[in-house]
């Protein structure tokens, strides 16, 4: 039920198609004593060889509801030209249902404001939780409301964006509320006829000789091809995909701590420049592929069950049969590594279940 195909099995599991569902399976567990873990799509998880010693509770509440009718393709402007202003279009999505489907609807329907976030893994519930972003977009910025079970009273309740806490990739749910609510549906608006973002190095250079502003279509497809050739695309039968994508947030840091990076990498001699991005308030979010790939971690690396992908060192990988422990010790093998090269302790990015204290 993993990405990475690897953990344990749960005691109990059961899926929720809707709210009572929900309800039901924590008032069982309450009952019976049981520890509940809820899984959405299970992309961004290690769960430990030995399981969940309570209730799975996995988020199966499907629907997408939306307050427009489709726009006619005949009626969306037309890439260069000025598109007709309207509303944002809201979209009230079920907890469960799979994201790069509902992105795959948006974009058909003509909507932008999700469609950088194309072939990410994973249900929709996941994406407030982790402020899930890409390629110059976060879902922070479309995300209107979410509806959730408030496990403190058992009361369905819509919290606002603000109410969320959203930064990279944080919110109240996996911070200060972790483990207080769980997500039932998310309200996106979206825009019709909107163009779509361009904020990225990566998608701008893909486009650099294309006339006008490309479609939403061109972009989604775009994104997907990108995803894939650094594996961060589910291609089934590929290895190298057989992982929760980044293994770690890239870190944000002084921007003198990230000025000695420099000079650091400087002086050893490496080939690039730490990538670097403003991340305000006099500090600077660094590059962890970047911190991986020069403290003695190239692609490919590893010669276990376990390793670093062969197209983006952010991806710890299975390579088929490894357990939850490799992946936890070769985790920190690669901490250990950037913390001794470049003085910088990196904070994993998946989910662990069942670790215990490393969780
Ligand atoms: N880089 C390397 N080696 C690599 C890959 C990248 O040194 O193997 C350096 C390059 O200099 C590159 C820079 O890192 O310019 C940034 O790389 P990339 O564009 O691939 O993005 P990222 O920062 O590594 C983040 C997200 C991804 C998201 C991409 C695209 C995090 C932890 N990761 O990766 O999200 O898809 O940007 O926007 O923020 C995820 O969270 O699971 C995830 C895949």
């Amino acid at each position: 039920m993993t990405t990475f195909r690897v953990g344990g099995p749960a005691r109990y599991f059961v899926e929720a198609e809707d709210e009572k569902d929900v309800i039901d399976a924590v008032i069982h567990a309450r009952a019976n004593n049981l520890r509940l873990f809820v899984l959405g799509g299970g992309s961004n998880l290690v769960v430990a060889d030995e399981g969940w010693p309570g209730l799975v509770l996995k988020i199966g509440i499907r629907g997408i509801e939306d307050d427009g009718t489709a726009q006619p393709r005949a009626l969306r402007p037309r890439s260069g030209q000025a598109s007709v202003p309207h509303g944002p279009r809201h979209y009230v999505v079920g907890a469960g249902e799979e994201w790069d489907a509902f992105v795959a609807r948006t974009v058909e329907d003509g909507c932008a404001g999700v469609e950088a976030l194309s072939g990410i893994p994973g249900t929709v519930g996941g994406t407030p939780v982790q402020n899930v972003g890409a390629y110059g977009q976060e879902v922070s910025e479309t995300i209107v409301a979410v509806r959730v079970l408030d496990l403190q009273n058992l009361k369905v309740r819509e919290l606002s964006n603000a109410e969320c806490g959203f930064s990279y990739r944080t919110s109240i749910f996996n911070t200060t509320e972790r483990e207080r609510y769980i997500v039932l549906h998310v309200t996106y608006a979206l825009t019709p006829g909107g163009a779509p973002r361009m904020a990225y190095a990566d998608l701008q250079k893909r486009f650099a000789n294309h006339p006008g502003t490309p479609t939403l279509k061109e972009t989604r497809d775009a994104v997907r091809q990108i995803r894939e050739s650094k594996a961060m695309l589910i291609v089934p039968g590929d290895d190298d995909c057989r992982s929760a994508g980044s293994f770690f947030k890239n870190p944000i840091v002084r921007d003198e701590k990230a000025a000695e990076v420099a000079v650091m990498a400087r002086e050893q001699g490496v080939e690039r420049e730490p990538p670097r991005y403003p991340a305000g308030g006099g500090q600077a979010k660094l590059s962890a592929a970047w911190l991986v790939e020069n403290a003695g971690f190239p692609k490919g690396f590893g010669s276990g069950r376990v390793g670093i992908s062969k197209k983006h060192t952010l991806a710890i990988v299975n390579r088929g049969g490894a357990t939850a422990a490799e992946i936890a010790a070769f985790s920190e093998e690669v901490r250990t590594g950037v913390r001794k090269a470049w003085g910088i302790e990196l904070q994993r990015e998946p989910v662990m279940v069942g670790f215990g204290s490393i969780e």
